[in-house]
């Protein structure tokens, strides 16, 4: 079974919504461990060392957080700041992260219309998240394409329960060796395979 790593990133979780929902979803699932960063580091004081060994530790890290002005919230921002440093994450002789997959589980506000050319976001999330994709490309990570739940705001609680059962789901595929990730190369958004869209 490969080992799943979230690095869960919301500064307002009590506030949730939407991630609430998922998190609570998916919490029980076998192989997968979830890393809650605000409240491990409510002052921002990471432990690096800590943070690298339990990397090591899991073949897949999920990013997941709520889009926070076309970004990852401020103390993921930090946390990769400070843990995948040059030596370790990269450069030479850093290949610690080497051959693990990386993807980024994200809810937005704008809906999927907004996030495209014509729409008032003006650019794709895969245009928006390039940053992310070649930090994992740095580090030698496989970089899969985004899970984004769009339009949540006005999203019902329903739905948002339907989204969290594909997210549990597409966590217990990626969990089984008999399933290979890098199949989901090359698509847009994994909702689109996972769930509704
Ligand atoms: C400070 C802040 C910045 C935000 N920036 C964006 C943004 O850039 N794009 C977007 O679509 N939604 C944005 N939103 C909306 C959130 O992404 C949305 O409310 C969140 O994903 C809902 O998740 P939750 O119910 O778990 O809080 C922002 C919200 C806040 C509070």
């Amino acid at each position: 079974m490969r080992k799943i790593l979230i690095l869960f990133a919301h500064p307002a979780f009590e506030k949730s919504r939407i991630n609430r929902i998922l998190v609570n979803e998916i919490e029980a699932v076998k192989g997968v461990t979830f890393h809650d960063l605000y409240e491990w580091y409510p002052e921002m004081d990471i432990d690096v060392k800590a943070e690298q060994e339990l990397l090591i530790e899991h073949d897949i890290v999920l990013f997941q957080y709520p889009f926070f002005l076309f970004g990852v919230p401020a103390l993921l921002k930090e946390w990769m700041d400070l843990v995948l440093v040059y030596g370790w994450a990269f450069g030479s002789n850093g290949n610690a992260l080497k051959g693990k997959w990386a993807c980024h589980v994200i809810t937005t506000g704008g809906n999927k219309a907004s996030y495209s050319k014509e729409g008032y976001n003006r650019f794709t999330m895969k245009e928006l998240l390039v940053p992310l994709e070649q930090t994992a490309c740095l580090c030698g990570m496989r970089y899969l394409p985004p899970y984004v739940i769009h339009g949540t705001n006005v999203m019902k609680p329903e739905r948002m329960q339907e989204h969290a059962e594909h997210y549990r789901e597409m966590l217990r595929l990626l969990a089984d060796q008999t399933f290979d990730p890098d199949s989901l190369t090359g698509l847009e958004n994994l909702v689109d395979q996972f769930g509704k869209g």
